[in-house]
């Protein structure tokens, strides 16, 4: 009874954490291996107290590089760059400086609809949560700053950060690599058959973008 207690809380944890977690900006998918490359969205789910929003900036994390975002049409696409902790050495000079953040503006995002923000990049090789500060700007002036990072019991303000999962394991990419979206709810084994193919997917491409980089 025990067994299937748990059981059956870890399938409901797969089947409903998806949707609720969606009332916050997420990154889809969010299970990766220590060191790849990959490719996530950032989604904004919602405005500001029912307005839409303007503009998004997604903050990279220390040791995140090899980055680039998808240009969203009709959104201005802006890299920041800022210094690096350690310039790198190459054949061809130094490199000093690193993507710092993207900012998307001059786009619109009415509060009962979503966007997805792109991008693609290499992880460092770490394990465990890699939280994404992400600041959403609205056409009211409100900022919604998804930038709180769990304390020591695992609580967050209102706001929390995205985070993408680490795992040396390319086992992980599976079920957590690509949820179905909320606005799809498909059965329970229609919806781990999806998950399973999305991470296949997802290996492919990191393999082939390897490849190319190759
Ligand atoms: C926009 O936000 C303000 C609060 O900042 C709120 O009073 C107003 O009702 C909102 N407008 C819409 C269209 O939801
Ligand atoms: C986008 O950015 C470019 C360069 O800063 C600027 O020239 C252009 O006017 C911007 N487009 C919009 C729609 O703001
Ligand atoms: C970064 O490198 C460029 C040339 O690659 C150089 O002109 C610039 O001064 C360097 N900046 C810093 C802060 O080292
Ligand atoms: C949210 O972030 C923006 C951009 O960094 C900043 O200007 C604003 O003051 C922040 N707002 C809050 C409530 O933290
Ligand atoms: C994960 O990989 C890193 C770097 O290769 C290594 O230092 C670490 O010990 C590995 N962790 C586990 C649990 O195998």
């Amino acid at each position: 009874m025990k067994f299937v207690a748990v059981a059956s809380a870890a399938i409901s944890t797969i089947l409903f954490a998806t949707p609720l977690a969606e009332a916050h900006v997420t990154a889809n998918p969010s299970a990766a291996v220590s060191g790849s490359y990959f490719q996530t969205s950032f989604r904004v789910p919602h405005g500001c107290d029912g307005n839409a929003t303007n503009l998004v900036i997604v903050e990279i994390p220390k040791g995140v590089s090899s980055v680039k975002p998808r240009p969203l049409y009709p959104w201005n696409t802006t890299i920041s760059m800022v210094p690096l902790d350690t310039p790198i050495t190459t054949p061809t000079g130094t490199i000093n400086t690193t993507v710092g953040s993207i900012t998307w503006s001059n786009g619109l995002i009415q509060d009962n609809m979503y966007e997805d923000f792109g991008l693609q990049f290499k992880l460092p090789t770490q394990e465990g949560p890699l939280y994404w500060k992400v600041y959403q700007h609205c056409v009211n002036n409100e900022w919604n700053n998804w930038t709180s990072v769990p304390d020591a019991n695992g609580k967050t303000d209102g706001f929390p950060a995205a985070v993408i999962t680490l795992s040396n394991s390319t086992t992980t990419t599976g079920p957590g690599g690509a949820s179905p979206s909320a606005s799809s709810k498909p059965s329970a084994a229609v919806a781990a058959f999806q998950s399973l193919n999305f991470g296949r997917v997802a290996l492919i491409s990191s393999g082939a973008f390897l490849v190319a980089l190759i």
